[in-house]
């Protein structure tokens, strides 16, 4: 254990590689959290070698053995509790939580989501913002409030949606920002530079872009 961490629990359901951003970026000895738990609703995924490899104890609550979601809940509340984790990360953790479950980590549980929300909750959303004809796209950290994909925001970052892009292409471009934004925002968390006020978070000594983006670029066409 080291000293005066944030001892964080990552949740996961798949390839982990948000997972794995986390954990390289926690890797730097001053950095102010430590990954102490991973917790997988599934058997056998990518994200549970990722853990393994970086040495961070693993669990699998397979969610198939449940009845409902207030047992399974009950029992990752219990492996968080052992593992003595204070703060969550949800990385790619595709189960509903209770309500109990999520008022229990309130202000204390947040997400990465492949959208600029409050545009696109929910699945399958870098299609969806290609179908809708938007120009823009990108990816959300924000804190976990009951309803899905809602809840303060964080940061955001913003790439633009190309005219050949398929679901894929444009999932991989934001999946490089989800890797560089969301271990930004665990580091500010576990620096106690994030305050939550109503619905919008303010960020201690934020630093703030002055260039707009323009999707076609405005520049002259040959
Ligand atoms: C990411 O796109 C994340 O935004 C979403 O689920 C995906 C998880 O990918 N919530 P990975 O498991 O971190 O690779």
């Amino acid at each position: 254990m080291s000293e005066g961490k944030l001892r964080v629990g990552v949740l996961v359901s798949g390839s982990g590689s948000n997972l794995q951003a986390l954990i390289d970026a926690c890797a730097a000895p001053d950095h102010p959290a430590e990954i102490v738990t991973v917790i997988s609703n599934r058997p056998g995924v990518r994200a549970l070698d990722r853990a393994k490899a970086a040495g961070i104890p693993a669990v699998v609550f397979d969610h198939k053995n449940y009845a409902d979601r207030t047992s399974f809940d009950a029992d990752m509340q219990k492996a968080l509790d052992a593992a003595g984790v204070e703060f969550i990360c949800l990385a790619g953790f595709m189960r509903l939580l209770t309500t109990a479950f999520v008022e229990h980590w309130s202000g204390r549980m947040i997400n990465i989501h492949p959208s600029l929300l409050p545009s696109f909750k929910g699945l399958n959303v870098q299609q969806r913002a290609i179908d809708a004809g938007a120009r823009f796209a990108g990816c959300t950290v924000h804190f976990v409030t009951p309803e899905m994909d809602v809840g303060p925001i964080i940061q955001q970052a913003v790439v633009p949606i190309h005219q050949d892009d398929t679901g894929d292409t444009l999932a991989a471009r934001i999946l490089v920002q989800e890797h560089r934004i969301y271990p930004a925002c665990l580091k500010w968390v576990a620096e106690g530079r994030v305050r939550i006020e109503g619905e919008r978070v303010f960020l201690d000594g934020a630093n703030y872009p002055d260039a707009a983006l323009h999707n076609p670029s405005s520049e002259p066409i040959g």
